[in-house]
């Protein structure tokens, strides 16, 4: 069974991914808000019957109804809007992130956990926190989203399918995220062999910037880039296929940081986090990596440091 909690358009938008991939047949949607996970859960059921998929979705207001889930993704909090950056929403988040840890803790101690709250890698770290669990089994949402936002705009440069690339992004989920197109292949080919220097930056600009883009063109956040990626990595966990992703996750000594979560290169198996890659970086990307590590540590300061123990 898996829950997601939070029933707007991330929440939303990810149960439906999870029945096109087929990834589990018990889908719970859980929300404050009277009605709308219930409301949700129902057209997600009209729609699974005329696709023909076997998922039975519930709606519930009541967090005891996560129980017996394995999986539970969290998207509730607060977006940003308009002009605003996602490390504004640091402590108004901290608390609603705090609150369902607890929950999550009461009635699926067992279960792996994805949020994509943002600012996203302070949140995963509050989450951490508060939940006490193995790090394996607490996930930051984001990476898949960031690298693959690379690997299209690259893509339209190149003429090639974005699929075709392996990218990387590393660090923050944030306006100090470090795009690494020198670091990213496709079929065993750096990226930087078939980019110009102004193409490369172009790319690196426009990754850093995708997700404020979308949200001043339509006045909200990303919806369909998110749940995408949720239902991905979702499904390698469920199956168990260890797929490589990119995901925020707690590095403990690994690329020479600790104690912080920060955006990397995983396995995603039935375990969680399975395995951490680490790259070989030159000097100089360590010193990229290390001011985007230091821009999560400084939004770590703007989260009250009652959440953070
Ligand atoms: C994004 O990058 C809102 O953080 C989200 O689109």
């Amino acid at each position: 069974m898996i829950t997601i909690v939070g029933s707007g358009r991330v929440g939303a938008t990810a149960a439906a991914f999870l029945m096109f991939y087929e990834v589990d047949n018990d889908v719970t949607l859980i929300d404050i808000i009277q009605g709308l996970p219930q409301g949700e859960a129902l057209d997600l059921n009209h729609a699974a019957a005329i696709l023909g998929k076997s998922v039975r979705y519930r709606g519930s207001n009541d967090y005891r109804d996560m129980e017996g889930s394995d999986i539970v993704i969290i998207t509730a909090g607060l977006a940003r809007k308009p002009g605003m950056t996602r490390e504004e929403l640091a402590a108004a988040n901290a608390k609603i992130v705090a609150e369902v840890a607890d929950q999550v803790k009461k009635y699926a101690p067992n279960s792996i956990v994805i949020i994509t709250t943002n600012p996203l890698d302070a949140m995963v770290y509050v989450l951490y926190k508060r939940l006490g669990f193995p790090r394996n089994r607490v996930i930051g949402f984001s990476g898949v989203l960031d690298s693959n936002r690379m690997a299209y705009y690259a893509s339209l440069l190149i003429g090639i399918a974005p699929e075709s690339i392996i990218p990387v992004v590393l660090g923050q989920h944030g306006e100090n995220m470090y795009p690494v197109p020198e670091a990213s292949f496709a079929y065993g080919k750096p990226l930087t062999e078939f980019l110009t220097s102004d193409q490369y930056n172009d790319v690196v600009k426009k990754t850093i910037q995708a997700g404020a883009e979308i949200t001043n063109l339509r006045k909200f956040s990303s919806n369909w880039g998110p749940a995408a990626g949720l239902a991905l990595m979702v499904d390698s966990i469920k199956k168990n296929r260890r797929r490589i992703f990119e995901a925020s996750v707690y590095l403990d000594g690994e690329y020479g940081v600790k104690d912080i979560f920060a955006e990397v290169p995983v396995v995603l198996g039935r375990n969680g986090v399975e395995k951490i890659i680490e790259l070989n970086l030159t000097p100089e990307q360590r010193q990229k990596f290390m001011q985007s590590i230091e821009a999560i540590r400084k939004n770590l300061t703007q989260v009250p440091p009652e959440y953070l123990k």
